[in-house]
């Protein structure tokens, strides 16, 4: 709209227009001829087709997953500068069918004396017509960072920062509290009144969630602790989220410097849930109930979002703060999980792909009781952009494996093992190169039968739906597109059942 309402043919621009519009004008130039020349294009070949990714530079939390006048819109850590972390800007991307994204312009900047640090993690809610993000201002006082909750008000695509800022400081929380690990909050609105949970910091080791309820999302009061680890495994609860799954409330959140257990928790940051007292109008949690969202290797800070059909959707930043995995010359770095629908089943989360993406499956290739022994490859079960279940239905060795995005020089094993009942994910040949975590092993919940593995692949990741998403696993893997091979492999007689569809928008 901005450039029909210039008449010239020439496009002169005032400095502040230029500064007001940059993003629009950004897009503009990406279909002008040159642009596709320099350095900052990026071929969207080069990106994955239906996984959300930063238009350039970097990636992390999806922050405000919400249902504003009838449109998903997801929000993002982002960086726009680098393909690293820096001070943390809001991009913003739009959707109507959770698969195709809009980039719409950078919703907020750090640049508030309250937020100079970054514009950090939070959520959106439709409120009074308005949209309303509520997320985290980091700003440095008397030289030490601390975090408050603050709101930006918008339309869908512009937004302003509210003049009362911070409107959620750390000081009206108890004594032991921390004021500078408090950030995250997660708004929702019930019965006519508005909660938001935070991620807190208790004494030295602790993480809580917070609550915190208002009668119109701007002057908030302090209720109570809803979940408190127990210092000994994890300490900081990032990114909480409250939210009910048939009729079940559950808290999802990410405990950071967990050590591993068993196979349920890894190493570091990891990603939880707990289901909480259908009883209660705010359920608090107990520690000791908690589950593993993802068993893969890269799936950090989900936030979910009801649709109006009822369906509850969660998405993830798909990566790990630990693991440097790209393409050589990647311009961006990070992306997001498929958007996953929740269902609550034998008191567990079960996930599953949404169902949206029925519509983009084409050319099904299926093979029906088909013998593997040894090595194989089988016609037209190939690609990198694709939806593949297969389904064992005898396996009488001691391992049945799936090789993805192979060729000679690369591979991505997925490994069943009938008698431990496990799943090993190993992305050791998949062109790493750095020396991040490739291995992950997953205990496989049920035991009874050879496990239905669905993998949807979108260039470069791998997300595993283990038994109709009972479990799952989300890996990213940097392998070169040309290696796009799938192969079997069966060290005595196996059968199974095999539907592949690649995934296309055309
Ligand atoms: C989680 C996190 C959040 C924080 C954000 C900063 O990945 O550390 O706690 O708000 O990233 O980018």
């Amino acid at each position: 709209n901005f450039i029909q309402n210039k008449s010239e043919n020439i496009l002169t621009l005032t400095f502040e227009e230029l500064k007001e519009h940059f993003f629009e004008l950004k897009h503009i130039m990406l279909t002008i001829k040159n642009w596709s020349k320099t350095e900052y294009y990026i071929d969207e070949k080069e990106k994955p087709l239906f996984h959300v990714t930063p238009e350039t530079g970097w990636m992390n939390d999806p922050n405000g997953f919400s249902v504003y006048q009838g449109k998903v819109h997801l929000f993002y850590q982002f960086y726009p500068y680098k393909t690293e972390w820096g001070p943390m800007h809001w991009g913003h991307q739009v959707t109507e069918d959770l698969l195709k994204w809009e980039a719409y312009p950078v919703a907020m900047a750090p640049d508030q004396d309250y937020d100079h640090i970054g514009c950090f993690s939070g959520s959106a809610v439709e409120a009074d017509g308005k949209h309303v993000l509520l997320y985290t201002g980091v700003s440095q006082k008397d030289g030490k960072e601390i975090q408050n909750q603050c709101i930006a008000i918008g339309d869908g695509k512009t937004y302003e920062k509210w003049q009362d800022n911070p409107v959620i400081k750390g000081d009206i929380m108890p004594e032991k509290f921390d004021r500078k690990d408090f950030r995250d909050p997660k708004i929702w609105k019930k019965n006519g009144r508005y909660y938001c949970v935070v991620g807190n910091r208790y004494e030295e080791n602790c993480g809580q969630i917070v609550l915190f309820s208002s009668a119109d999302y701007k002057n908030w009061r302090y209720e109570k602790v809803l979940l408190r680890n127990d210092g000994k495994n994890g300490d900081m609860l990032e990114c909480p989220d409250y939210l009910e799954v048939d009729g079940y409330p559950v808290i999802i959140c990410s405990p950071q410097n967990m050590h591993a257990q068993k196979y349920e928790f890894h190493n570091g940051h990891n990603s939880i849930y707990i289901i909480g007292d259908a009883e209660k109008e705010i359920s608090d949690f107990a520690w000791e109930k908690k589950r593993n969202l993802d068993y893969g290797l890269d799936f950090y800070a989900p936030q979910t979002t009801e649709l109006p059909d009822g369906r509850r959707i969660m998405v993830a930043w798909m990566k790990s703060w630990d693991a440097r995995v790209m393409t050589k010359g990647q311009k961006w770095q990070g992306m997001m999980t498929l958007p996953r629908e929740l269902k609550i089943k034998d008191g567990k989360i079960w996930q599953s792909p949404v169902r949206e993406l029925e519509k983009y499956k084409k050319n099904p290739t299926i093979y029906t009781e088909q013998k593997i022994s040894g090595q194989m490859s089988l016609d037209g079960i190939n690609g990198r952009v694709i939806d593949m279940t297969v389904e064992p239905t005898n396996v009488e060795g001691r391992e049945f494996k799936v090789d993805v995005a192979h060729n000679e020089e690369y591979t991505t094993t997925f490994t069943y093992y009938p008698e431990k009942h496990q799943i090993e994910i190993d992305r050791t040949y998949s062109g790493v190169n750095a020396d991040v975590v490739c291995v992950r092993k997953i205990e496989i919940a049920e035991k009874h039968h050879a496990p239905k593995l669905h993998f949807i692949m979108d260039r470069y990741s791998v997300e595993l739906f283990i038994n109709d998403g009972e479990q799952t696993a989300s890996v990213v893997i940097p392998t070169p597109l040309e290696a796009n091979e799938i192969i079997f492999t069966s060290d005595e007689a196996a059968t199974v059942n095999i539907e592949k569809y690649e995934i296309t928008f055309n």
